[in-house]
């Protein structure tokens, strides 16, 4: 049986759509968001990949929606699950449950420029390399044990819109990469 990889995606998408690209042949995967308006359930749509909406605005309140989102995490029974643009913070317990086997892409050299717009705060602050980073999920925002990292030099000439281009086409190589190699060891 194919193992299966659980993606969980907030927006647009294009780290989903990259991963179902290269992977989708050789594992199961399904999108799960919390975000019924997300550009990527259109993606999931047209690339006829299996997707679910647990929508966040339906919970009277974020332990809730955890609670929902655990439960169908533990029925799913991922090997692997995928963060990719979720922009909900995953409580400790499924954190705990999931060790190991909960993983994000964050646009920057991580521990630097942590958090939301990781790009314009790089590109803001000056710095002559930033980059893409993959790691372990744990209790702590953008804080877990690195897995990969690839660097982007930030050229003179590079607006922010020329740096976001980069940043992600980094990203819809090394995501997809790094999610074989970890699946491969299982
Ligand atoms: C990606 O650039 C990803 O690194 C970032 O959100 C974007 C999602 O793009 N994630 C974070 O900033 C997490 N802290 P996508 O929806 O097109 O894949």
């Amino acid at each position: 049986m194919k193992k299966k990889i659980i993606i969980l995606a907030s927006g647009n998408g294009s780290n989903f759509e990259a991963i179902v690209n290269k992977l989708r042949n050789k594992y199961s995967i399904k999108l799960i968001s919390e975000n019924k308006e997300a550009y990527v359930l259109q993606r999931a749509i047209n690339l006829y990949v299996d997707y679910e909406i647990i929508n966040y605005k339906n919970f009277e309140n974020r332990d809730l929606y955890n609670k929902k989102l655990f439960e169908k995490l533990k029925k799913e029974k991922p090997d692997l699950i995928v963060l990719a643009g979720y922009m909900k913070i995953l409580p400790d317990y499924i954190v705990d449950f999931f060790s190991k086997r909960i993983i994000n892409i964050h646009p920057s050299l991580l521990p630097a420029f942590k958090g939301l717009n990781a790009i314009k705060k790089a590109y803001d602050y000056g710095v002559k390399y930033t980059g893409v980073t993959i790691h372990y999920v744990n209790n702590e925002l953008d804080g877990g044990e690195i897995i990969a990292q690839d660097i982007v030099k930030i050229e003179t000439e590079d607006t922010l819109h020329s740096l976001e281009e980069k940043i992600h086409k980094i990203e819809h190589k090394l995501y997809p990469k790094v999610i074989d190699k970890i699946l491969r060891r299982m």
